[in-house]
């Protein structure tokens, strides 16, 4: 008798928009410094789309990549989710424009609003498809143009975020204790008014621009967080020391450093791409995985950690033998 269908992460890919905006080149615009920037946050720099550079561009390309690494063909591509704060056009999905862009011609593609916990709630959705028998080969993707979200003489938000895309491909067909050991996913309205994107389309009067309290999303984040982590390793019977390696959203290397602390993770087991990436939202995640698995850091067999926290407030976690 065969066990439950289980999903394993089978390739990687990510995209970072050409250009580059240090934090001196924000200084030179706004009341802001290079000293101010790195110490509250560790950022560095962040990358901005340019000329034909899009959320499903970004997205295709990271997706491509993913592909190639598992030696899959785009057409045996069951589904696409994309995780997204930041669509081309309110419809259709992203998801859709990136099977035109792969050349796909079957399956479903839909996207996922969850804020900066988008690429935890896409992976955990696409898992769970994976489980039930509904597809066995989906692209999960993370990509975001926050650039757009931003007002760029508000110097509270717009030194905090950059742009870019992740995405992994998950195929059924996992040993036992490989692949996607357990996801948990949580949200609470009652705090959507601490970080939010001042309405949309068809909302009059509105900025549409990003709104944070970022104290109050600081103090969110390490509570909640730390919470995530208990959970995902109290569901799988592990310790701190288990893990080898934390993979988190990258919004603040301060809360970076307080999960590692809390898991007993050193340094050179956390990854880390805020310096470079500043927060790309929900492609934070995939595009910190891409590059620890690619530079040959994160190694198959090795358990990998992830957790985020966003705008909702949503948060969550996802464990992962590799
Ligand atoms: O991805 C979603 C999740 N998001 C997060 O997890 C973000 C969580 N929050 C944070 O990372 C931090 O709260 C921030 C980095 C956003 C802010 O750091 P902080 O240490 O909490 O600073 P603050 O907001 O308390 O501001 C301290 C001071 C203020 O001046 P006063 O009122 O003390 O005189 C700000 O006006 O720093 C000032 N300030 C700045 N100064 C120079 C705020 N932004 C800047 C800036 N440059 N860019």
């Amino acid at each position: 008798m065969s066990g439950p269908i289980r999903a394993r992460l089978t390739g990687v890919g990510g995209y970072l928009p050409r250009t580059v905006v240090t934090n001196d080149d924000l200084a030179q615009k706004i009341d802001t410094s290079d000293e101010w920037i790195r110490t509250r946050t560790g950022i560095t720099q962040r990358h901005i789309v340019s000329g034909d550079e899009t959320t499903a561009s970004m997205a295709a390309e990271a997706a491509r990549q993913a592909l190639e690494q598992a030696g899959v063909n785009a057409d045996d591509v069951d589904a696409i989710l994309v995780a997204t704060s930041t669509p081309d056009q309110v419809f259709p999905a992203v998801a859709t424009q990136v099977q035109a862009l792969l050349g796909i011609t079957r399956g479903f593609g839909f996207d996922i609003s969850a804020a900066c916990s988008g690429f935890v709630y896409a992976l955990a959705s696409a898992n769970s498809f994976i489980q039930s028998g509904l597809a066995k080969k989906v692209l999960v993707i993370g990509s975001e143009v926050f650039s757009r979200l931003l007002d760029w003489n508000d110097r509270t938000t717009c030194v905090l975020f950059g742009d870019g895309a992740g995405a992994v491909l998950l195929e059924a067909g996992a040993e036992d204790g490989e692949g996607v050991l357990s996801t948990h996913l949580h949200s609470d309205g009652r705090s959507g008014d601490i970080l939010y994107v001042d309405g949309a389309v068809g909302c009059a009067g509105t900025t549409q621009h990003l709104k944070m309290l970022g104290r109050e999303v600081f103090r969110h984040a390490v509570v909640k967080l730390s919470q995530a982590v208990d959970e995902a390793l109290e569901a799988n019977n592990l310790t701190g020391q288990d893990i080898q390696w934390l993979v988190p959203h990258q919004a603040n290397l301060r809360i970076i450093d307080g999960m590692a602390k809390k898991l007993a993770l050193p340094s050179d087991r956390v990854v880390v791409t805020v310096d470079r990436h500043a927060n790309t939202s929900a492609a934070s995640i995939p595009l910190a995985l891409n590059e620890a698995v690619r530079d040959g850091r994160i190694q198959k067999g090795d358990l990998v950690l992830m957790e985020a926290l966003g705008g909702g407030l949503t948060w969550g976690s996802a464990l992962v033998r590799m």
